[in-house]
């Protein structure tokens, strides 16, 4: 027998396509969302029934189409957004293969309702695949798609949807992120008829986020807003402090465009080194915007994953962005309302979010401008700035003066150490001894000389000297017994990971009552500090009461 080469039918090349885009109903209404919002749509509504199974039904108020191109749009390869394969260098919209609206269409019921100018409209009823009616509509300006009956010309493929509040969800979650990319339009989304999805068009996209995930979340959020060369990165990260090991959101977009990469948002995490613990997931909202030929849309089918000419690059600037996003004492937890400042992208780009306590001028140059200190409960130092009352956590913040400088220290020329005038034994158990052994170095480093003595006992020449009420001793011994007992464990880099257990050890502990001096020099190291806002914990080492707050909450405001 002989084999026959044939052309596949049209129908049957669309339904494999649709293999590749159509998967369940979430893929649809991302597909036909995208198609509204290319079409200019200012309002998006989305009608769901049954979890997309029974019905989909997407309404815009975009530009429509004429009756030529409503029949021609079902045609595979009919895209009105490239000509030709040079075009697709750049792509500046969701939609570019002309294969959505085809493939969709070859596995429902379809109809689609559509007018250019609100005067003359059209109507095109398919199903499965196949033309079944073209009318005369008369409908306002826009586009409405319905869907019925997802894959029932595809047994084998409806029998892989799942339950309805499964298929909701993902319908949820595509709408959802998409409204982030545009918080321009408005989108709704009823499911059997529950309002799911009722978002206003927002001028800020902090606003977008608020009206999505509400006020809690959004108040943990800091903008972030970084350039380096052609790369620009803003967007939202969260607190610290408020980054929490489960139930995270991490969204990535390009240049507009949703993608899934989980590199890049392990790229901004890094960001959070030495600031959130182990396996503290903070949620993310990143949005890059670069040139059209450093990155290529092309490489997935439902266009969520691209590729950067330099991929390294991408993740290096998202990491310096979160890192500086952190860096600014603006960072701090306020307590009460939120800042403002959030509410725009007019941050300048590059230059971070301007310092609220003190310029950085002042943070260099002039301490002696802080106000009066007064330390509370033996733990917490208050001071006033231009526009809050700040509180500081003395342990915290010294532990990540400390760690910062231990850092230094580690990876340069080690730290000014104090000889004992009489040498300190210590007795130590067999792992911390291994531990000892390991760390010796960087013990050294950060002025602590030790030598096995006899037995399990080492002798210690020389201590650190981090601040007056040092207790040397007590200090070793509890580092070692860290390092021993894996307390950081989770951290993966080594220096840094000794350089928080020394911070943690070392630091001046809550309840030790401080002169104003010892106050002075502790505050004014903090604000010199690269990440002062934040402990090695994950904690904050800075409140804020923001006079705002004050005024508000005895009626003033
Ligand atoms: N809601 C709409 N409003 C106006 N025109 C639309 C709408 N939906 C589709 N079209 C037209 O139909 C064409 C085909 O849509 P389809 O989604 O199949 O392809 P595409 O968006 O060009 O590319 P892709 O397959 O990547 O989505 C579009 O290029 C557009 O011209
Ligand atoms: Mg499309």
């Amino acid at each position: 027998m002989t084999a026959t080469v044939a052309i596949l039918a049209p129908q049957v090349a669309d339904q494999i396509a649709a293999g590749e885009v159509v998967e369940r109903p979430a893929s649809v209404v991302k597909e036909l969302v995208e198609n509204a919002l290319d079409a200019g749509a200012r309002a998006v509504r989305v009608e769901i029934e049954d979890g997309g199974k029974s019905l989909i039904r997407v309404s815009d108020d975009g530009s429509g189409m004429s009756r030529p191109d409503a029949e021609l749009a079902l045609s595979r390869h009919a895209t009105s957004k490239i000509r030709d394969a040079a075009d697709l260098i750049g792509v500046g919209t969701f939609g570019f293969r002309g294969e959505a609206l085809p493939a969709i269409a070859s596995v429902s019921r379809f109809e689609l309702e559509t007018s250019p100018d609100g005067r003359t409209g059209t109507r095109v009823r398919t199903a499965g695949g196949k033309r079944d009616q073209t009318d005369d509509v008369v409908r306002q300006q826009g586009t409405t798609v319905t869907i019925r009956g997802l894959f029932f010309n595809t047994p084998a493929r409806r029998k892989f949807l799942r339950a309805q509040a499964t298929e909701t969800r993902a319908v949820v979650e595509a709408l959802t992120v998409l409204a982030l990319t545009r918080p321009d339009v408005a989108f709704t989304l009823t499911s059997d008829d529950r309002p799911l999805i009722d978002v206003r068009p927002a001028s800020a996209p902090i606003d977008r986020v608020q009206a999505l995930w509400g006020r809690g979340l959004a108040d943990t959020f800091m903008a972030v807003a970084h350039r380096e060369g052609p790369l620009e990165v803003r967007g939202f990260v969260q607190r610290p402090a408020q980054a929490k090991p489960a139930g995270r959101k991490g969204y990535v977009f390009v240049r507009g465009r949703p993608i899934r990469d989980p590199f890049i948002l392990r790229a901004a995490e890094a960001g959070y080194r030495s600031t959130i613990a182990p396996g503290d997931r903070p949620s993310l909202l990143l949005f890059l915007d670069l040139p059209g030929d450093a990155v290529d849309v092309n490489v997935h089918p439902s266009k969520l994953e691209v590729r950067f000419r330099d991929k390294f690059f991408v993740e290096k600037v998202v990491e310096d962005a979160v890192r500086r996003a952190l860096g600014p004492l603006e960072a701090a937890m306020p307590l009460g309302a939120r800042e403002s400042g959030l509410g725009t992208w007019d941050v300048p780009v590059g230059s971070g979010t301007p310092l609220d306590l003190l310029t950085s001028d002042s943070r260099a140059h002039n301490p002696q401008s802080l106000t009066p200190l007064l330390q509370v409960f033996d733990t917490y130092i208050l001071f006033q700035t231009d526009s809050s009352v700040a509180i500081i956590d003395q342990h915290s913040a010294h532990e990540r003066v400390l760690y910062e400088r231990a850092m230094r220290q580690l990876t340069g020329d080690g730290a000014p150490a104090q000889r004992l005038l009489l040498p300190l034994t210590l007795e130590l158990t067999p792992p911390e001894l291994d531990a000892v052994d390991a760390h010796r170095e960087l013990l050294g480093r950060v002025g602590y000389e030790v030598e096995p003595f006899s037995g399990r006992a080492v002798i210690v020449h020389t201590a650190p000297n981090p601040h007056p009420r040092f207790d040397a001793a007590r200090c070793l011994g509890e580092l070692v017994a860290d390092l021993a007992g894996g307390r950081f464990g989770g951290w993966a880099n080594r220096l840094e990971r000794f350089a928080a257990t020394y911070a943690c050890r070392a630091a001046i502990k809550a309840g030790q009552r401080l002169d104003a001096d010892e106050m002075r020099e502790l505050v004014v190291r903090l604000l010199a500090a690269t990440l002062p806002a934040h402990d090695v914990h994950g904690r904050p080492t800075i409140v804020q009461l923001p006079k705002d707050e004050l005024e508000r909450r005895f009626g003033r405001a």
